[in-house]
């Protein structure tokens, strides 16, 4: 059973023994901190404890946080829409979590928030993650080509999207 929920002060660390996986960090952006501690999982708990609306939350399965995700709220001309990033703590990985956590922020996002476009760029290396969004329904709208570098390396990055 998945469901996501606000992040607690008392879950900074779980949090960080989830986050502290370079396989997680190799495909999310490099501000998301490695090694990843304790006190950076604090900091990042207050930070989404200070946001009106709610944007970032903690995914459980069986009561249990395995993860995070979350949407940042574009400005301007974009103020419709949001992008969605999401990371699960490595042992839980394939079982389908992830996928249903993206369809219930994916329906916070446009019901509660009023969005009405969600979009998401993944490397070229995560079939998973592509999949997760295929699976919510999200379509391939373009492939920026070398449009990221991680790792010192330059990736293509496909970049999903889906309307209300
Ligand atoms: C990507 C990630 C979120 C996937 O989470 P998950 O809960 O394992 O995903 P799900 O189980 O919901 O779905 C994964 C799908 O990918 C498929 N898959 C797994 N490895 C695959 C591969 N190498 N090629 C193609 N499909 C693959 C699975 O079979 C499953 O699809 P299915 O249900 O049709 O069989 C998780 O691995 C993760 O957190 N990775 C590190 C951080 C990250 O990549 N975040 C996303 C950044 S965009």
């Amino acid at each position: 059973m998945v469901s996501i929920r606000p992040l607690k002060k008392n879950d900074a660390e779980q949090l960080a023994i989830l986050a502290n996986n370079v396989n997680i960090w190799n495909n999310v952006r490099d501000y998301f901190l490695h090694p990843y501690s304790i006190k950076d999982a604090e900091f990042f708990i207050n930070l989404t404890n200070e946001e009106n609306p709610k944007l970032t939350f903690g995914i459980d399965y069986n009561n249990c946080l395995c993860g995070v995700v979350g949407l940042v709220k574009q400005n301007d001309i974009y103020k419709h829409s949001a992008e969605l990033g999401y990371w699960l703590g490595e042992p839980f990985w394939g079982k389908g979590i992830a996928t249903a956590a993206v369809k219930l922020i994916t329906k916070y996002g446009f019901n509660e928030l009023k969005l009405q476009r969600l979009f998401s760029g993944i490397f070229e290396y995560n079939k998973s993650s592509m999949r997760v969004l295929e699976k919510c329904g999200f379509q391939l709208e373009g492939i920026s080509k070398k449009g990221l570098i991680k790792n010192q390396k330059l990736w293509d990055e496909y970049r999903y999207a889906l309307l209300k």
